[in-house]
């Protein structure tokens, strides 16, 4: 039995303490070079003595084989961000922690609803009195699968985990309406993305066409009412051509810088 709490628990406090630090400063290394993070934010704590107890009694393991005394949470946006956590947390795997065991409850979801990806890793810290090797629970999970696990958490705390069937049934459905959530999220980031992808491409095309235009002009080789014609073209599919337009017409340009003997 452990008689002195507070100093068990300095090297659990320490590892949490460092893992945050740790992980929250991979959010802001994405955001100073303007990258989008995978990580949108990180908790941690360390588990209440009174439930490290009762969970050491109803498993029958010791104290120290329990593994989420040290937890940490890492929130994602969407759910395509968890796999790259993951992969910055494997990249690490015998560097600052060893991983001991992946559990992949977003694939294989809880009869619960539950959601998430959880990393066991070994994290070594080193204290004043020696080092220490401890145990850690990583979770990482989406703002939704966060924001069901918390209030299913605080309604089976009320209901000593004893919750009445209809409204296990309920919190189920309610963990549908988040996984749904989760995957319109991830389409309507996806279209997003796309959208900016073509109007970066379109901004490009156009700059080249103004550019080329331009060298033209100055060339002073081509027929002027030849050259304002390509200019009205642009104009018009500038405003509403398609990319394939643009792309015509820029490589139409090419061959006639070419042909004046003037490169882009
Ligand atoms: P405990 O569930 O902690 O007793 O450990 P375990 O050995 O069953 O491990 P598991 O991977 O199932 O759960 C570890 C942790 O995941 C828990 O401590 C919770 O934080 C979280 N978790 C697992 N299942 C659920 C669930 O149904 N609801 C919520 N809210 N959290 C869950
Ligand atoms: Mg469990």
């Amino acid at each position: 039995m452990i008689k002195n709490w507070d100093e068990f628990l300095i090297p659990y406090e320490q590892a949490v303490e460092e893992l945050k630090v740790k992980l929250k400063s991979l959010r802001k290394e994405f955001r100073d070079v303007n990258e989008y993070s995978p990580i949108e934010f990180v908790t941690g704590r360390v588990k209440e003595i009174s439930n490290i107890i009762e969970k050491s009694r109803k498993k029958k393991v010791e104290i120290e084989e329990i593994e989420d005394i040290a937890g940490i949470r890492i929130i994602c946006q969407l759910v395509a961000d968890i796999p790259e956590v993951v992969k910055i947390i494997r990249n690490r795997d015998g560097k600052d922690l060893k991983i001991v065991e992946e559990r992949n409850y977003i694939d294989n979801q809880k009869e619960s609803g539950y959601r998430s990806y959880h990393i066991i890793i070994k994290y070594t810290v080193h204290t004043a009195f020696g080092e220490k090797e401890v145990l850690a629970e990583i979770q990482i999970r989406t703002l939704a699968m966060n924001f069901w696990a918390t209030i299913e958490h605080s309604i089976n705390y009320k209901f000593d985990k004893k919750i009445p069937k209809d409204l296990k049934k309920r919190l189920k459905n309610a963990a549908e309406a988040a996984n749904r959530l989760d995957e319109e999220m991830s389409k309507i980031k996806l279209e997003i993305v796309d959208a900016q992808e073509i109007f970066m491409i379109r901004s490009s095309l156009v700059a080249k066409i103004l550019k080329k235009i331009q060298f033209l002009y100055f060339s002073g080789n081509m027929e002027k009412e030849k050259l304002k014609k390509l200019q009205e073209e642009f104009y018009i599919y500038r405003e509403s051509g398609s990319i394939e337009d643009l792309r015509n017409l820029n490589r139409k340009l090419e061959e006639l810088n070419q042909k004046y003997y003037i490169n882009d």
